[in-house]
This record gives C-alpha cells, sequence and structure tokens, in this order.
C-alpha cells in the first residue's frame, strides 16, 4: 500500500485526476510538473516545478519527497510529438531515463509508468496480444517503447521495480493534452460547450478508449500489484471499449441534443491513428492483478455529460 506517491506531468490530463484518487486512499502526494500547480489541484499537496529534462532538478525534487512510489506521466503526446518530434524525444526519452536514474539513486522501490496503445505499430492481430513486435510509427511510439524496455532492464537490475499500463486513449471531464485520441473527448466537451465538433478524423476510426476512473483504477492497480504475481513482466495492455469515431458521435448526439458532429480527415493525424490497434488483449492483466474496468461507453457517456456541464459552469474547462 503506497503512503507517498510522487507524480511527474502531475498537472495533466491523468495527473490531477490520479492526485484526487490517490489523496482520497489516504497518501501523501507530491505532483511535479514544469507547469506551476493547476488552480483545481488542493493546496495541500506539495507542488515541486520540475523540468524532467533537467536531470538534477528531478534528483533533488524525489530526493526531498523520499516517496513509496513514482508515478511516471511528464510527457509530450502523439500529435504534438510530430510536431515537435525533437522536443518529443527529449521531454519522453531523456526525461524518462532521468527519472529512472534518480529512482536509483534515491533508492525508490517502485516506480509506475503511462504507456500507450501507440507503442504498437500496425499489422498486428486484432485484438493485439500483451507480447508483440513493438514497431510504431510516431516519436511518441518510439519513446514509449523505449521506456518500457528501459523500465524492464531497471527491474532486472534490482535497481527499482517498475510497472506500465499501455493506456487506450483517455476520456475525462477534464483538458486533454495533444493527443490523437482526442476527437472523442472534444465531441462531449465542444458538443456540450459549443454545440458543435468537426473531428479531425474519419468517422470508421477505431482506436480503443477508456474512461478516465477505470485508467487511474489500472495504473494504481498494476502500481501495487505484488511483484510475486506479476513474476518479470512489467508492462500491461489494458483495454476499455473500441467505438468507431461514428458510433462516438451517434452517442454524444442521442445524450446531448441538438448537437452537430462532422468530419473532417487531418491526414497526417489519420495516419497515426491507422497505424494504432483497434484494440487490445488484456487477458495478461486480468490474471495478473485482476484488472476488470467498470465503464462502457453508455455508462461513461451517462456519467461524464453532468460532470462536464459542472466544469463549464465553474470555468474550468
Ligand atoms: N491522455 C491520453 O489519452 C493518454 C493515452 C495513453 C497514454 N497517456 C500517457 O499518460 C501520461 C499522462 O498523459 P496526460 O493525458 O495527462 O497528458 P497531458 O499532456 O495532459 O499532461 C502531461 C503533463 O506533462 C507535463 N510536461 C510536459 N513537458 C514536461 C517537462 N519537460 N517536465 C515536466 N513536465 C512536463 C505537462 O506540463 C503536462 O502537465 C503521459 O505519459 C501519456 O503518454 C495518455
Amino acid at each position: 500500500m503506497t503512503t507517498r506517491a510522487f507524480i511527474t506531468g502531475a498537472g495533466g490530463q491523468v495527473g490531477v485526476d490520479l492526485i484526487a484518487a490517490l489523496r482520497e486512499r489516504g497518501c501523501e502526494v507530491h505532483g511535479s510538473d514544469i507547469a506551476d500547480r493547476p488552480s483545481t489541484v488542493d493546496a495541500s499537496v506539495r507542488w515541486h516545478k520540475v523540468d524532467v529534462t533537467d536531470a538534477a532538478a528531478v534528483r533533488r525534487a524525489i530526493q526531498s519527497a523520499r516517496p513509496d512510489v513514482v508515478y511516471h506521466l511528464a510527457a509530450i503526446l502523439s500529435s504534438g510529438g510530430e510536431e515537435k518530434p525533437q522536443l518529443c524525444y527529449l521531454v519522453n526519452q531523456t526525461g524518462t531515463w532521468n527519472v529512472l536514474e534518480a529512482c536509483r539513486e534515491e533508492k525508490v522501490p517502485r516506480v509506475a509508468f503511462a504507456s500507450t496503445i501507440a507503442a504498437f505499430g500496425p499489422g498486428l492481430p486484432d485484438p493485439v496480444p500483451n507480447e508483440v513486435p513493438m514497431r510504431p510509427r510516431t516519436m511518441y511510439g518510439v519513446t514509449k517503447v523505449a521506456g518500457e524496455l528501459l523500465g524492464e532492464y531497471y527491474t532486472a537490475r534490482g535497481w527499482t521495480d517498475f510497472r506500465s499500463v499501455r493506456f487506450p486513449g483517455l476520456i475525462s471531464a477534464g483538458k486533454p493534452g495533444q493527443g490523437t485520441s482526442d476527437y472523442a473527448l472534444y465531441m462531449y466537451t465542444d458538443g456540450i460547450k459549443f454545440g458543435r465538433y468537426e473531428a479531425f478524423c474519419r468517422p470508421d476510426s477505431k482506436i480503443p478508449f477508456m474512461y478516465m476512473p477505470d485508467a487511474i483504477d489500472g495504473l494504481i492497480g498494476v502500481a501495487e500489484a505484488p511483484r510475486e504475481r506479476l513474476g518479470k513482466r512489467c508492462t500491461y495492455n489494458i483495454q476499455g471499449f473500441s467505438p468507431l469515431a461514428s458510433e462516438f458521435a451517434e452517442v454524444v448526439a442521442a445524450a446531448v441534443p441538438g448537437v452537430k458532429i462532422t468530419f473532417k480527415p487531418v491526414e497526417w493525424r489519420q495516419a497515426i491513428l491507422d497505424s494504432w490497434p483497434r484494440s487490445l488483449d488484456d487477458t495478461v492483466a486480468r490474471a495478473d492483478w485482476d484488472w476488470c474496468p467498470k465503464y462502457g461507453l453508455d455508462a461513461m457517456t451517462k456519467d461524464i455529460i453532468p460532470k462536464i456541464r459542472e466544469k463549464l459552469a465553474r470555468g474550468e474547462l
């Protein structure tokens, strides 16, 4: 059971919800990010303004927090990474190395890492099994495969105990980073806010998605699983639901009367989507640490719409 957690990229879409979930479980939480503390994060959470590309600063922050577990989330996401591949390499590859080195030097027992479906390339079976050749087409994917492998290496050397989940596209009542799965979230947020949204993908696009409460459960679940149950394995597929983009549009249109969702594919973003899995096989995570998501598309839609309306009313979206 975690008592003290340190989170990198804590101000992002996943980070703010992870902070809230860990606090609810009674953990002491240290947030860190290159950005200031978001207004939605409780002032009692200690905030370290740290750039993960600065190895000395990462080490100092981890040294002062003395965590039982580091959740390493800081990253440049898939679309942002294709626009700025050099920055993506620096933050995701060098940043992950810096975090792992700081954990080795400061003897942090566990590291939990957010990997992604983008770690896979095209031409794989559907659903994609846990263990397949990893041939991603984006800089983001390349750096995430490298992060998975580095973590396995550190675990094998006994330098820390690394675990990671490959997240599908994540949907929450929050602001997305610069991901390529964001079209689904914007159907909800822009649909409610403006009554319309033009998606940057084809209607027949299909990749896996997950509602954020399940994603947070998955990340904490893998972080807290007993090592005896995982054996030597460090990285797990986790699957939510895999609707077509057109099915998302239909569900949003049914739940938000009058909304108009249209499609205007952007070639380079569509190419990224077409290189990703349509669904993941997560039987290994189910067997090893009892992974079991709670939300499907309809349950998520029912839950998220009032939350988005509340956040819009408070000016948080
Ligand atoms: N959101 C998704 O759909 C999704 C899907 C798969 C995997 N993931 C992974 O989950 C993790 C969290 O993603 P997110 O959706 O919260 O992304 P996000 O873009 O919302 O948050 C990333 C955070 O990292 C911070 N950051 C960027 N550069 C930094 C640097 N140099 N030093 C320190 N912090 C820096 C940003 O300020 C931001 O707060 C990432 O590792 C991402 O790859 C996300």
